[in-house]
């Protein structure tokens, strides 16, 4: 990583706690017994309660009650905090001093004593609050099914994609009742779907919209079941169909996997109009570095789906032409910075090294040989967190806030966010703001918590903050009220 100050942490910190203006709640497992309470009370008060305080709402670190879970509200989540510890906000790791089952009675007796103090949980907030702006937040779209990516075409209509596999239009604030008919096939499972929707350059001339998912082909012999993998098309919607499809991006069938994780699968365009997208690596680690496959990879292609003369491996034999970069673990966030026009983006780490990076060509980013992460079970993946040849992130986090969504502020309504980073973040339900120097993370900042896991963000044209959230499907749209 690159340096962080000790003030940077402070402000990390400080941010998160004043700009945390919801939260949102989490269930015991309502298996624990009143022996099994009684003894994790023993535990806690023994190893968290000079911390946590010895009635759980907060001393030296926060509360454990107030259904404000900063790094995850599922038991599994809170249980890898307790186990691995935050180590860099001062969050110990009591993996070697605590049994498994002795954490689990912990995270009961937490969640038990979190029901039995009545907080309630706000549902999406109506004001929020970052550093710089008081912000209005409107619910513009209810009752998706797994909305994954959001389109501006202008500042009046959108489209949205569910991952089961649909199309929807957003008109003047309202979510049509018909999803685009005649879009492609996709196969629904696990992560898999129809997942980011990306308009050309152009579009006002040409009205091409591309669409990545996965896509599945037949069982092949000695696969246990069928086999998938990303694909990109594009195609121009008439009245409401999609019609006129070009296929842009299909791998080699050979390459495709029987797994159901890490498609990858966002799409955008630099400004000299080449098409860049992500394929994660499919759960198969160390494919991410052979050059000769596409998974684990971000792609560079034309828009109509040939190779551009200037790829970094054109002219290596035995290897994909269309790979810019790679080592790529599960990218699904990508923005290309309106000044610059590099290509950013954000990849899950596995429990751990969530990276940002900036995308450059030919370049490998080091999964899984370098990592910041582990396993989820902890054990080791690889001690290595840097070696020659292999990138850096330009930043990282751990424990991982599970990334999806990434746009630079454009626009003209929070003018002071100009060309700052807007991150979405699955796990952590929120939406960061990322203040770049450069190539370096400066400040961070949260500007919404708790309404639920972020799939994507987005500016329409004149500047609004659009945020998907996956549970349940909704459209938030956040306009300032007043700059602070
Ligand atoms: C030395 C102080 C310290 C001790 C002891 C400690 N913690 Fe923490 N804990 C922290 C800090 C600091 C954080 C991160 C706070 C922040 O930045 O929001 C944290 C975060 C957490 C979180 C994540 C909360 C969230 O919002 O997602 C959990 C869960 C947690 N602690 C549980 C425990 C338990 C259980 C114990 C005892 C086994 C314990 N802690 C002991 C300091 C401590």
């Amino acid at each position: 990583m690159k340096t962080i100050s000790a003030t940077f942490l402070l402000l990390v910190l400080g941010g998160m706690l004043v700009f945390i203006t919801t939260c949102q709640s989490s269930q015991p497992t309502g298996q624990e017994t009143e022996e099994d309470l009684r003894s994790a009370a023993l535990l806690y008060q023994q190893y968290c309660a000079t911390c946590h305080g010895t009635d759980l709402n907060g001393g030296n670190a926060q509360s454990l009650v107030d259904k404000v879970w900063n790094f995850g509200d599922h038991p599994n989540y809170i249980t890898r905090n307790i186990k691995f510890g935050i180590s860099h906000l001062g969050m110990p790791s009591y993996e070697d001093i605590l049994s498994d089952e002795e954490i689990k009675e912990i995270v009961d007796y937490i969640l038990d004593a979190e029901k039995k103090s009545g907080i309630e949980e706000p549902g999406v907030p109506s004001e929020l609050e970052s550093v710089e702006y008081r912000i209005k937040s409107e619910v513009v779209a209810e009752g998706l099914e797994i909305p994954w990516s959001i389109v501006f075409i202008n500042e009046n209509k959108a489209f949205v994609t569910e991952r089961p596999g649909r199309l929807r239009v957003i008109e003047n604030g309202v979510l049509l009742p018909d999803a685009v008919s005649g879009t492609p096939e996709v196969l629904h499972s696990g992560q898999g779907g129809l997942l980011d929707v990306a308009i050309d350059p152009d579009y006002s001339q040409n009205g091409w919209v591309y669409l990545s998912f996965s896509h599945e082909i037949g069982q092949r012999p000695g696969d246990s079941r069928t086999a998938a993998m990303t694909k990109i098309v594009r195609g121009k919607i008439v009245g409401n169909t999609w019609s006129n499809e070009q296929v842009i991006f299909e791998a080699p069938h050979e390459t495709y996997k029987t797994t159901r994780h890490h498609y990858g699968s966002r799409i955008v365009f630099d400004p000299e109009g080449f098409l860049y997208f992500s394929i994660g690596d499919r759960g198969h680690s160390n494919d991410a570095q052979d050059i000769s496959i596409p998974n684990g990879k971000v792609q560079r292609i034309n828009r109509d789906g040939t190779i551009p003369g200037d790829n970094p491996f054109v002219d290596k034999e035995g290897v994909m032409a269309s790979i810019y970069s790679f080592g790529n673990r599960n990218i699904q966030g990508m923005a290309v910075h309106p000044e610059t026009g590099q290509v950013w983006s954000t990849e899950h780490g596995p429990m751990g090294g969530d990276e940002l990076n900036l995308i450059e060509a030919g370049n490998n980013y080091g999964w899984p040989v370098i990592t910041y992460g582990r396993n989820y079970n902890g054990t080791i993946i690889t001690h290595e967190t840097h070696r020659e040849g292999m990138q850096q992130p330009n930043y990282y986090w751990n424990p991982s806030p599970a990334f999806c969504g990434l746009d630079f502020y454009q626009g003209n309504l929070f003018p002071k966010w100009k060309n700052k980073l807007l991150v979405g973040a699955l796990k952590y339900e929120e939406v960061k703001l990322l203040t770049l120097a450069d190539d370096r993370v400066i400040h961070e900042e949260v500007v919404i918590k708790g309404a639920g896991r972020v799939r994507d963000v987005e500016c329409s044209p004149e500047g609004a903050v659009y945020v998907v959230l996956n549970d349940p499907g909704t459209i938030l749209k956040l306009t300032p009220i007043a700059e602070k």
